[in-house]
């Protein structure tokens, strides 16, 4: 991991979160999940952040889960809007089967309430929640998030898939707001 400080737009960004630490956790992560040795699990990856999370954890996954993707966005800039806006539905039938929500990273836990209610209604067994990131500090919702990658300090990151005005996503550390 590099030392140096990114510019992405008008902001800059230092280095947080290594790819070793990252693929290390992904594989702790995917150990537990394999653990609880689901019958039927299908994973829904909440794009576009999750996408890189969602790539290499399943490459550690040893059950046969189905795989989705939804796309709802809630975020402008580098603050949540609180709104949230469906893009792209579920097409899998969830009914009886063991649901993992993955995503990149939980803030105020606004899109997770809203896709566990979503999903709930088409009567899962049961609904895992993953989140590689987890802001302890900005979370305002009950739902218990049940696999943690790292608990970070409430503030702004990108990369792993993560954004800021849709770049730095690309990126295979995780960096934060330097100033
Ligand atoms: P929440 O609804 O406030 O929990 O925010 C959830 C979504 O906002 C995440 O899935 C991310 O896509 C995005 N998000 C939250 N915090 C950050 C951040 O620090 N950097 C980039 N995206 C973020
Ligand atoms: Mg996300």
């Amino acid at each position: 991991m590099t030392d140096s400080l990114i510019q992405i737009h008008d902001r800059y960004f230092k280095p947080m979160i290594s790819h070793d630490e990252i693929i290390r956790k992904v594989e702790s992560i995917a150990l537990e999940i394999n653990n609880l040795n689901c019958k039927h699990p299908v994973f829904i990856s909440v794009l576009n952040g999750s996408f890189m999370f969602t790539s290499d954890l399943c490459k550690y996954i040893t059950l046969q889960p189905k795989i989705c993707f939804i796309k709802i966005a809630s975020y402008e800039g580098i603050e949540s809007t609180g709104a949230i806006k469906e893009l792209i539905g579920i097409t899998e039938d969830l009914k009886d089967k063991d649901v993992f929500i993955i995503e990149d990273i939980i803030d105020t836990g606004n899109t997770l309430e809203y896709l566990y209610n979503h999903i709930l209604k088409e009567k899962p067994k049961k609904i895992y929640t993953i989140s590689l990131l987890f802001k302890p500090e900005a979370y305002k919702r009950e739902i218990s998030v049940n696999f943690v990658g790292f608990k970070i300090p409430n503030n702004f990151v990108i990369g792993y898939g993560m954004d800021y005005n849709e770049l730095g996503r690309n990126l295979q550390d995780i960096y934060t707001l330097a100033h």
